[in-house]
């Protein structure tokens, strides 16, 4: 199968502190790819990074035959992202919100209303379009995100943890939804640390510690990997490569009350 994202030797640095530790992968054309990793990995980093956001500090990418570095533009054009945190404006209506970022998209307002209107009505969001963002659930609010973030037809989606904090049901939409898209054609990214949804869901895994790929293959034979149990599930294999050291805490992280140390806070008050 072709590759539709190639990184190669990505890095990212903030000051001195390596985020994204010099990580090589490809994604195929047409797969559901898991990135997963415990907190302050570098996911969210990394996806800024594939979805123009953020610059690299080192590495190659390219994304549906285009570098990142000469035609971002033509690369924002084939991708959608739910980011991690929602991107929506409270005191508008989602069909405002949705009209508004469409605008930002240079969609036609034809092609706003057919698109919300399709998307709107399978997540059984039809009902609620003129109400505004700030009164729904969170769950409410992610369905509309996940809209906003398909309004240009991607044929690429990047989806930083689209299921966190939804209950049940709303996740169990969402995971339908995912696999839908996925059926259309559409390649995707998921982070999740939800770890059965990371199994169900995903062709490939990577997982990623500490800005570096700890390993990368289907969920079959990841759980090779881990040999002292009968039937070992992903996150058995998650943290026999990750360890079970809480993260927050972790070398090479630094606190704020180390900042000083770096040039750009030479001023900071503590
Ligand atoms: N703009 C920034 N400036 C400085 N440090 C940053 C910046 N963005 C991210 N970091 C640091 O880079 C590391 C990776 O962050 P990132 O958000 O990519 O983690 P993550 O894997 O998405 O974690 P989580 O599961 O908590 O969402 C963290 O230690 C974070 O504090
Ligand atoms: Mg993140």
């Amino acid at each position: 199968m072709e590759n539709i994202i190639e990184v190669k030797n990505l890095t990212k640095k903030f000051n001195k502190f390596i985020a994204v530790d010099n990580i090589s992968f490809e994604i195929k054309k047409g797969e559901i790819f898991g990135f997963l990793g415990p907190n302050g990995a570098g996911k969210s980093t990394t996806i800024r990074i594939l979805t123009t956001l953020l610059q690299p500090s080192a590495g190659e990418i390219n994304i549906s035959g285009f570098d990142l570095k000469k035609d971002p533009d033509d690369i924002r054009k084939q991708i959608g992202l739910v980011a991690e945190k929602i991107i929506l404006y409270d005191r508008l209506t989602a069909r405002e919100n949705l009209k508004f970022f469409g605008q930002l998209f240079h969609l036609s307002k034809q092609e706003i209303e057919e698109r919300t209107k399709k998307w709107v009505d399978r997540l059984d969001m039809a009902k609620w379009l003129d109400a505004q963002v700030g009164t729904y659930s969170t769950g409410m609010k992610q369905r509309i995100n996940i809209v906003r973030a398909l309004l240009t037809e991607p044929n690429i989606l990047f989806l930083d943890e689209p299921t966190l904090g939804l209950d049940p049901q709303t996740s169990n939409l969402i995971r339908e939804f995912i696999q839908e898209l996925n059926k259309k054609g559409i390649t995707i990214l998921l982070t999740t640390h939800d770890m059965l949804e990371a199994d169900i869901l995903s062709n490939r895994i990577a997982i990623i510690d500490h800005g570096k790929i700890v390993a990368l293959d289907n969920s079959e034979n990841l759980k090779k990997l881990v040999t002292d149990k009968e039937n070992p599930t992903l996150q058995d294999v998650f943290l026999k490569v990750t360890g079970t050291q809480i993260r927050d805490n972790a070398d090479g992280k630094v606190a704020p009350s180390d900042m000083h140390r770096f040039g750009d806070n030479k001023n900071r008050v503590r």
